[in-house]
């Protein structure tokens, strides 16, 4: 007999604390809900939307034991498509997009829209008009040496970032990304010790002299050429096309945020908005249609160094697996089984068994809110999955939840065995 399917639409993860929520679905179907509960209370937004390319992007996904520990065969599943009927279709989403991040900002807020020369003149405009040309704030220029080689123009190296205020009493924390002074840059100053000892480069213009100490911290401009896209081999890497890196992430949410603040990411893919913001101390709220992305995103928070915890909503997927799971329940504690697992996407894929799982946990639902108490996840460092995890006696049913190589989540009753 096969473990009971259930619908749970709310799961909260393991961890100390409760660092944000992740919510997959379109912002179109999301949008209204979203204002409601969340409407003015988010500090800083980062929004990291298809660039209107044309073109399918992808997650490579690892399977099973093996997969994870030689890093192959991986699968190529579609991730999200940007293709548009039209530009204006195009825009129309973006419109759509930002007309909800202003209503989740707070008066104090900030946007940053991640862009690249596409599409950059028309949102450009865009933000002008659903934020006002008089909050429009910088114009960052993220320099980078990867990408193509050009023969016919010169090669495109640059993404842009598009920061505005949500009002005129925005909060903005230069001092709060301080970077290394670059050398190379002052090689043209005069260099000096002052009476303390100090050492300092100086220049001279209109009659004053302008000192920058060795010791003061330095402060970026508006173009950032200090952080590198990911490498091929990056250890940041999940497989996700278009994914950015955390350092990028950082930088946006230390000078906008303080610790305890809400930042959100409506197109969160990978998750790299959650990811910095839950080492920095702050709670996120991210969303995606694609459920690869919430699935790497999860992943991404629940796997050392972060460990943390979170909430994921997402609508119950289809009753088309078979699971086979049991609990044994003792006096104060319950020993849960996953002995098996077949879906018909993962055959088709060439996958059987629990190779189609990629983490499984068991928890006790109440309602359609799962509480996770065990997990095992499949990673480089630990590739075994395991298929017997004890927990302790909980207010609820005993439940199992699996995430499939295809990033759905799905929850059963396993069997009970007295
Ligand atoms: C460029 S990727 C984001 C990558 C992310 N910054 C990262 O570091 O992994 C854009 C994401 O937007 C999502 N997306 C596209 N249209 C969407 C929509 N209408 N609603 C929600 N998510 C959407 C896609 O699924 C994709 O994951």
């Amino acid at each position: 007999m096969p473990a009971q399917y259930i619908c749970c639409t709310t799961q909260h993860h393991l961890g100390e604390n409760d660092a944000g929520t992740l919510i997959q679905g379109r912002l179109a179907d999301t949008a209204q809900a979203l204002l409601a509960r969340y409407g003015q209370q988010v500090q800083a937004i980062y929004l990291d939307p298809p660039f209107n390319t044309g073109k399918r992007f992808d997650m490579k996904v690892r399977i099973g034991e093996k997969g994870y520990k030689t890093g192959s065969p991986a699968l190529q599943l579609p991730a999200y498509e940007d293709q548009w009927e039209s530009r204006e279709a195009y825009l129309s989403m973006m419109r759509e997009a930002l007309t909800l991040a202003r209503g989740l900002l707070k008066k104090e807020g900030t946007i940053f829209l991640h862009i690249d020369s596409r599409m950059y003149a028309h949102l450009r405009l865009l933000m002008d008009d659903v934020f006002g040309e008089s909050n429009f704030l910088n114009e960052i220029i993220w320099s980078y040496q990867s990408g193509g080689r050009a023969r016919t123009y010169f090669p495109r190296k640059h993404d842009t970032i598009l920061f505005y205020a949500r009002s005129r009493s925005y909060y903005f924390n230069l001092k709060g990304v301080p970077i290394a002074r670059n050398e190379s840059r002052s090689n043209h100053m005069r260099r000096g010790v002052d009476e303390d000892g100090r050492s300092y480069r100086a220049i001279t213009s209109g009659g004053k002299e302008y000192r920058y100490y060795d010791d003061d911290p330095a402060y970026p401009g508006d173009v950032w050429d200090d952080i590198s896209h990911l490498q091929q081999k990056d250890p940041q890497r999940t497989g996700y096309d278009t994914q950015k890196p955390v350092k990028l992430l950082e930088r946006i949410i230390r000078c906008s945020t303080q610790e305890g603040d809400l930042v959100g990411d409506l197109f969160c893919g990978s998750g790299t908005t959650a990811v910095a913001a839950a080492q920095l101390g702050r709670r996120f709220l991210c969303v995606d249609q694609s459920p690869l992305a919430i699935a790497a995103a999860g992943k991404r928070l629940c796997l050392p160094p972060l460990e943390t915890g979170f909430s994921v909503e997402a609508p119950c997927g289809p009753d088309d697996c078979r699971v086979e799971a049991e609990v044994f329940p003792a006096i104060s504690s319950y020993t849960v089984r996953l002995t098996g697992f077949e879906s018909r996407a993962a055959q088709a894929a060439g996958v059987s068994g629990l190779d189609g799982v990629d983490l499984w946990s068991a928890g006790f639902v109440q309602g359609d809110v799962y509480r996770e108490c065990v997990a095992s996840t499949r990673s480089p460092a630990a590739p075994h999955l395991q298929t017997m995890m004890e927990m302790p006696v909980c207010a609820g049913e005993p439940c199992v939840m699996i995430v499939d190589i295809f990033g759905n989540r799905r929850f059963y009753l396993p069997k009970r065995r007295y």
